[in-house]
């Protein structure tokens, strides 16, 4: 049976965002404001299952590039997923926000916690260069909202701003 959202679950994101850029200040390391990132958007945006980072980088035979898995909160994860492959490499390769209310409907989804029915991931995108994205599940079907995305939209570019991807 699948959990269907009742209530809005929107939360005040010019508010989120204020405070993101006050968690990221005066720290611009990847792995340490991903981290804080992450753990910020699991404990505030409710009904999630994941929320976390897949990173641009070379692919193990060195020909291309795929996504890897970066800092996160929830479940184990698949490592490695290639651009255009499942929702991350589809906002990957398509550089642009994907926003799935039925992950079963969606086609080549790659299911890591079989918990997840809904999912939105946004791509980082700096000076025109796909840096990776942020991927967020959840268990509730329809969870993700045109509100949620430009809100979510808003956060990762507070993250982008705050952070050197060197
Ligand atoms: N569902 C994603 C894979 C990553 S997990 O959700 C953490 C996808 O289809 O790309």
């Amino acid at each position: 049976m699948h959990i269907t959202a009742v209530a809005s679950t929107t939360p005040e994101y010019a508010m989120l965002t204020r405070q993101v850029e006050s968690i990221l200040e005066g720290e611009r390391d990847l792995v340490a404001n991903a981290s804080q990132f992450s753990a910020f958007i699991y404990d505030t945006i409710a009904e999630l299952n994941w929320a976390g980072f897949y990173l641009t980088r070379p692919t193990r035979n060195g020909e291309g590039q795929e996504l890897l898995v970066g800092p996160f909160q929830g479940k184990v994860a698949c490592a490695r997923i290639p651009f255009g492959k499942g929702v991350c490499g589809a906002a990957a390769a398509e550089r642009r926000t994907m926003l799935v209310p039925d992950v079963h409907a969606f086609p080549g989804h790659i299911a890591c916690d079989s918990a997840s029915n809904a999912e939105i991931v946004i791509p980082l995108i700096k000076d025109g260069v796909v840096l990776g994205v942020f991927d967020i599940d959840s268990p509730v079907l329809n969870r993700f909202s045109e509100e949620d995305r430009a809100g979510l939209e808003s956060l990762v570019a507070a993250f982008l701003a705050g952070t050197d991807f060197v």
